[in-house]
């Protein structure tokens, strides 16, 4: 059976020559079984009729906001809802380029703007638009919001011209849906725990100790996990992030280090797995002013620090058969060698180095570059660097064997 069955998802057809391909993917979606609803730009109906795509998918085209004749509304809202996926194919320069930006003068992008689960896209475009900086803008823009990409083939293209920017088969649009759904199954019934962003220690009502995460990577794996069918617990120090669109997260807000470990040690006996991503701060100060600290009459000012507590090692030290924990380790030297034996330390089965050498990787940035460490194994798995949203599905995927 296949994994779309029963599934639904939101074909999105925009303008271009490859429109006629919708057509079978269409019914390769229709066949496993999946529920279709076509939302068309207005261009796109210059290249496919509305009456194939609402006879073939059994439902009624979405195409403008209103019905022209009864004037009934079409939700966007609702449809994102409704959607387990969203797959524009074919994506042409411009619906990328209104998807990437958020402008939403047509019902397909204001459908995206909607979309609470993973989207697809299938770019189709001649090969100078293509290799366009701005279409490459966008499309980088769109895979860091954690859209995934179906890359354009090589080959002859309607110009005429040979070149890359000719849409993915349906065949293999098609399976990328499949695998995504199949892969879903995995994570189906696991509840996660995962910390993301800083923590905050206060030296008094108005100053903290604090660093630059941004929580970009626990919340891009929050997102992910969900989307693969996990309830997520995220613990998330002070950051400035919308929740990842899903209903299967819960988000606690905490400050400090001390609540981050209250909030974990609540939910880590019922938790799956734990993967602990935030930059917790290592001291706070000793005592926190209950009133400001004035400079006057004070040219040095010296704060006492105390040890946090260590959310990784408190959590492996209690970890039961069969649960799994995951850390990250950021080093300067014997990077490896340091991280395996962090690991062992805290009693974790991954460990996720972030290389410090690569500009694409870090603090605050959309992209990351990691090295998966087995813990079991030692073995060490290095990877390209990637859209946080892509290197929350290698993490995922590598640890759910
Ligand atoms: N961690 C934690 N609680 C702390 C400190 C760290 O849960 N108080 C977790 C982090 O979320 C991360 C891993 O432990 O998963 C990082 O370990 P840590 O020893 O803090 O790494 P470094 O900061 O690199 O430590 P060191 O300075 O010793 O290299």
């Amino acid at each position: 059976m296949s994994a779309l069955k029963d599934k639904h998802i939101i074909l999105g057809i925009s303008g271009g020559i490859a429109a006629y391909k919708s057509v079978s993917l269409l019914r390769l979606l229709r066949k496993a079984g999946a529920e279709v609803q076509v939302v068309i730009t207005p261009h796109g109906k210059e290249f496919i009729t509305p009456v194939t795509l609402s006879s073939l998918s059994g439902n009624p085209v979405v195409s403008e906001f209103f019905t022209a004749n009864t004037g009934e509304w079409h939700s966007h809202v609702d449809l994102g809802l409704w959607a387990d996926a969203m797959v524009i194919a074919p994506a042409t320069a411009s619906t990328i380029a209104k998807m990437a930006n958020g402008v939403a003068d047509n019902m397909l992008i204001t459908t995206y703007l909607s979309a609470k689960e993973k989207v697809f896209v299938a770019p189709a475009m001649d090969l100078d638009m293509f290799a366009h900086p701005s279409t490459r803008r966008n499309l980088a823009t769109l895979r860091a919001d954690g859209v995934e990409i179906i890359e354009p083939e090589a080959g002859e293209l309607a110009s005429g011209l040979v070149g890359k920017g000719r849409m993915e088969e349906p065949e293999r649009i098609f399976d990328v849906l499949e695998n995504y759904f199949a892969e879903g199954e995995h994570l189906k019934g696991k509840k996660i725990l995962i910390t993301a962003g800083p923590t905050y220690e206060n030296i008094d009502p108005v100053r903290f100790i604090g660093n630059y995460s941004s929580g970009k990577m626990g919340f891009a794996l929050a997102g992910r996990a969900a989307s693969l069918g996990a309830e997520v617990v995220l613990v998330a120090g002070p950051v400035e992030l919308p929740v990842p669109g899903s209903d299967r997260i819960r988000r606690i807000d905490v400050v400090s280090a001390a609540q981050m470990m209250a909030a974990c040690e609540e939910h880590f006996d019922t938790a799956d797995i734990a993967i602990l991503c935030a930059a917790v701060a290592d001291y706070r100060p000793a005592a926190c002013s209950d009133h400001k600290i004035k400079r006057e009459g004070r040219e040095e000012l010296t704060l006492s620090l105390v040890r946090n507590p260590d959310i990784a090692a408190t959590l492996g030290a209690r970890k039961r058969p069969g649960q799994v924990v995951v850390g990250f380790a950021l080093e300067t030297d014997h990077e490896i060698e340091n991280a395996r034996a962090k690991a062992a330390r805290k009693n974790m089965d991954w460990i996720v180095l972030n290389s410090l050498r690569d500009p694409e990787a870090g603090f605050r940035k959309d992209t990351n570059k990691i090295t998966m460490i087995c813990a079991a194994t030692g073995e060490a798995v290095p990877f390209p660097a990637k859209s946080k949203a892509d290197v929350a599905a290698d993490i995922l995927d590598c640890i759910k064997d």
